[in-house]
């Protein structure tokens, strides 16, 4: 077959969370260019609104639609309005994420004193919201007996890492076993859920601070066997491969994307 053939994702509809940046937005590009129809949805409308305009630019079938999936009514509400209008929903990206302070090496982010409010936040983001986005897509492929649920974990989801904080190496930990647990449950539906387990990559996480702060960004890169970040196009082999044919037999797994830093 050609490579093609393989990843043809040609007339998908693709839903994707946090696509005004980084990850969300690489992703997004990566399924326009090749032919799905994207619905980016993001909480930041004004970058939203930048990339859509971009992406339609240059020819790709895109539509964006601001979406705080912290919302939980309204997370559901958009899914359902989405798959209903275009009556399909191949393949759903549960991207978006938030960080939860540094990791444990800084004295106020230890065990003992970690703020409650941040463990909310970031359990409520990052794991609630995610369960949400993947159920509801799930209601819609279960009807169709067919479709993609891709997750963004992280390595931290793997081992402790100690430049992140408590409340994201938790949620990261617990959606990969969602994933999987979600994988074996779907498995009868023709349903693939994955989960994409990155390392450091280069974008406006955590506030931007990779960007803004050569020393942060030097001492995650100083823990990659490649001695770098990524660039979030790097994700993009990644995205496509899990939407697409080439993928009909991968579930239940976690896709590692690290530049070799669990392989140490
Ligand atoms: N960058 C990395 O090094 C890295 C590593 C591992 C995992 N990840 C994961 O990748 C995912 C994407 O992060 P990124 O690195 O691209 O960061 P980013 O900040 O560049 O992009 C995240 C996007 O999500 C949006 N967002 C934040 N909260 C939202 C909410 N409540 N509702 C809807 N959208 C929201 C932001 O507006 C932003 O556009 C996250 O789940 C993150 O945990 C990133």
């Amino acid at each position: 077959m050609k490579a093609e053939a393989i990843f043809d994702v040609r007339g998908q509809v693709a839903f994707i969370t946090g696509a005004a940046s980084g990850l969300g937005l690489s992703m997004s590009e990566a399924m326009a260019d090749n032919g799905a129809h994207v619905v980016m949805t993001d909480i930041d409308q004004a970058n939203l609104d930048i990339h859509v305009a971009r992406l339609a630019e240059r020819g790709c079938s895109v539509e964006g639609i601001q979406l705080d999936i912290g919302d939980l009514d309204r997370l559901r509400a958009v899914i359902n309005e989405v798959a209903a209008r275009h009556g399909k929903l191949d393949s759903v990206f549960a991207n978006a994420g938030i960080t939860s302070g540094p990791g444990f090496h800084f004295p106020e982010w230890r065990l003992e004193v970690y703020p409650s409010e941040m463990w909310e936040k970031v359990l409520h983001i990052n794991l609630t919201s995610i369960f949400v986005t993947m159920q509801t897509a799930a209601v819609h492929m279960k009807k169709q007996g067919s479709g993609r649920i891709i997750v963004t974990a992280s390595i931290a989801g793997l081992r402790s890492e100690g430049n992140v904080g408590y409340g994201y190496i938790a949620t990261k930990a617990g959606i990969i076993n969602v994933v999987r647990h979600a994988a074996m449950d779907l498995a009868p539906y023709k349903i693939c859920v994955n989960a994409i387990a990155p390392g450091p990559f280069l974008t406006n996480i955590a506030g931007g601070r990779l960007h803004r702060e050569p020393e942060v960004a030097k001492s995650f890169a100083e823990l990659v066997p490649q001695q770098r970040l990524a660039d979030p196009s790097e994700i993009q082999g990644l995205a496509l491969l899990l939407a697409s044919p080439a993928s009909s037999y991968i579930t239940g797994t976690v896709m590692v994307i690290d530049g070799g830093q669990t392989a140490r």
